[in-house]
């Protein structure tokens, strides 16, 4: 079906299309229409235009007045304060245009008109090593960027860039094969041959999760094993740099057991992803490891055309503005002296991948705020070296640290870093406390107090992670994120549920639109504000920003509590108007419910 356009979009154009009547010397002046509170919306263009022709702005504002034809979709358009426009809207054309929307089950949202493809990196933890809150956040904004991208009809590559590769995997390694029943415990558990019917819940994969936990304890207990052996052993050291060696020389036995430890390292990923109710697959795991092939052509081009310099013999790639404390330059280092390579020629052979094999032409990294510097210095190099240019956009979605609620990093009491499964847990547990104690009223039975406490509480880690800009740091604070009040998705999740009640309890009587009607004011923000869910998804994709998203979805909520405050549904005055309000229940759960899955957050039918 064809695209529904906005409200705001055809105010947008009949303004347009007045002003140039009005003043052919304008050219193609944009309106610049926002909502206001005073009208429906305000248009602000006329002031800069004025500038522009010297003309009187309430003058030049009265003259483009005279052109709209007011009727249909503009109800009223005056002059106000210095030249501004304020303009209301009929009450057909707003829900005229809503029927269009609910009339597609994409909510009339548009697709982009030129969509490329972006290849995002996001979720990727480090094999052999616990998953931390900043895990978390990659994953979390990551995936929701993820979902927004394809559904405004992006072509979306995943690449989860773990890390899988680097000295440590030569001590971890010969411990292995020193201590080969260490990890003999059972053969292997390929991921994704669950199904059943449940896989699809949240978490419900008790097994999935003891396996993960059995997997980490594990890796744990063998890295500190091999690490006590490792500091008190000088021959174990000789030998472990030995094994390096024959790692990166592509040793075949030496991979054999680096195998066993990404793939145990994956039970353990899946588990958490499990739980976040995250769906990563196999296919999309390309780690450190997988650009290996790729190192040594990376540094021999950036050495031949001069983008790289020997500097005490390692290869080096110097900017004029990054510098240390001391004045000096400090460089990205491509090549150690030792020979080794590090994560920055990794990062360099990925992109090379991404553009000339992916075509991609958006870039996205998911990456904590720390590393910003690495790939400012990283994206620079590519550019020097022909392998980014203008056709291809690369940028780093940064996110912040996640604090306690002491407003410090986030750690156990103990000053150790809180294990994220037992994070998630604690917010389940607290989750379900809440519906449980809603419960009654709504008559939920067992399972479903078991399974909504899942969806609330994983719902309410990623909403709070999600609604705040990225970039900031946040506090995990429970208590807060639980809350049934403020800006949290339980509350959404309640205006959902609610809505869904009251269409339960309508029976026969269904959802119509009656553009005939005449709206409260209530109803006429409500409608004007879901009207708007198409362009704050277009804006969200384009400026990587899905907290904006999330305050959107807020906003409905809200609105709709204030409409369900102020008029009646059920018992509206007419049938007539028992189906309009009905019809404005069901688009906004539709849109709550669409919202909510972009963020990877479930809407329950009931809660
Ligand atoms: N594994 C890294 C970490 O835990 C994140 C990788 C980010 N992606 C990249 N292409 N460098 O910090």
């Amino acid at each position: 079906m064809a695209p529904v356009s906005s409200l705001a979009s055809t105010v947008d154009q009949r303004i347009a299309d007045a002003l140039s009547a009005a003043l052919p010397k304008a050219g193609s002046a944009a309106p610049l229409l926002r909502r206001s509170d005073r009208a429906d919306f305000q248009a602000n263009g006329i002031l800069a235009l004025a500038k522009q022709l010297k003309g009187n702005p309430r003058e030049l504002a009265s003259q483009v007045v005279s052109k709209v034809a007011a009727g249909d979709v503009i109800k009223e358009i005056e002059v106000s304060g210095p030249g501004f426009l304020n303009i209301t809207l009929t009450d057909r054309a707003i829900i005229e245009t809503l029927a269009a929307r609910a009339a597609d089950t994409r909510l009339g949202v548009p697709y982009a008109e030129q969509p490329g493809t972006t290849v995002i990196d996001y979720a990727q933890p480090n094999v052999a090593k616990e998953m931390h809150v900043g895990h978390l956040r990659s994953a979390v904004i990551g995936a929701a960027m993820v979902e927004i991208l394809e559904f405004t009809g992006e072509k979306v590559i995943r690449r989860h860039h773990i890390g899988d590769w680097g000295t440590q995997f030569g001590m971890l390694i010969q411990y292995l094969i020193e201590h080969p029943h260490e990890l003999d415990h059972r053969s292997g558990g390929d991921h994704g041959g669950q199904g059943g019917p449940s896989s699809d819940a949240v978490g419900t994969d008790a097994g999935a999760a003891a396996d993960g936990e059995t997997a980490m304890s594990n890796l744990d207990r063998l890295y500190k094993a091999s690490r006590a052996l490792f500091d008190s052993d000088e021959e174990f050291k000789d030998r472990s740099r030995d094994r390096v060696v024959a790692l990166q020389a592509g040793d075949e036995e030496t991979l054999a057991f680096w195998q066993k430890f990404v793939d145990e390292s994956k039970i353990y990923f899946y588990s958490v992803f499990d739980k976040l109710d995250m769906e990563i697959h196999d296919a999309d795991i390309v780690g450190e490891s997988g650009y290996n092939h790729m190192l040594e052509e990376t540094c021999r081009i950036l050495e031949e055309t001069g983008v790289a310099v020997r500097s005490e013999g390692a290869l080096c790639v110097f900017f004029d503005d990054v510098k240390g404390p001391d004045g000096k330059q400090v460089p990205l280092i491509v090549k150690k002296s030792n020979g080794g390579y590090g994560y920055a020629a990794t990062d360099l052979s990925a992109i090379r991948d991404r553009v000339r094999n992916l075509d991609a032409t958006a870039l996205l990294y998911v990456v904590d705020v720390r590393q910003s510097l690495h790939f400012k210095m990283v994206f620079e190099t590519a550019r020097r070296a022909g392998w980014l240019d203008e056709r291809v956009h690369a940028f780093q979605l940064a996110f912040g640290t996640v604090l306690g609620k002491d407003g410090k990093p986030f750690k156990t009491r103990g000053g150790e870093t809180v294990r994220l499964q037992d994070l998630l847990d604690e917010a389940v547990e607290r989750a379900t406390a809440v519906v449980r104690e809603k419960a009654e009223k709504a008559g939920l039975s067992e399972r479903e107090i078991v399974e909504n406490g899942r969806y609330v509480g994983i719902g309410a880690v990623k909403y709070a992670d999600l609604s705040t800009s990225a970039v900031r740091d946040y506090k995990f604070d429970l208590d807060q994120m639980v809350s049934l009040n403020g800006d949290t998705s339980v509350y959404l999740q309640y205006a959902y549920a609610r809505i869904k009640s009251i269409l339960r309890k309508a029976g026969d009587t269904g959802p119509a639109a009656h553009p005939e009607l005449e709206l409260a004011p209530a109803e006429r923000a409500l409608g004007l504000h879901v009207d708007e869910f198409g362009q704050v998804l277009a804006e969200v994709s384009s400026s990587y920003e899905p907290h904006k998203l999330a305050a959107y979805l807020y906003q409905l909520a809200s609105h709709f509590t204030t409409f369900y405050d102020q008029c009646p549904v059920l018992k509206a005055d007419t049938p007539a108007q028992v189906e309009n309000r009905l019809f404005l229940c069901d688009l906004t759960a539709r849109t709550l419910q669409q919202g909510l899955a972009l963020l990877g957050i479930r809407a329950p039918e009931r809660l």
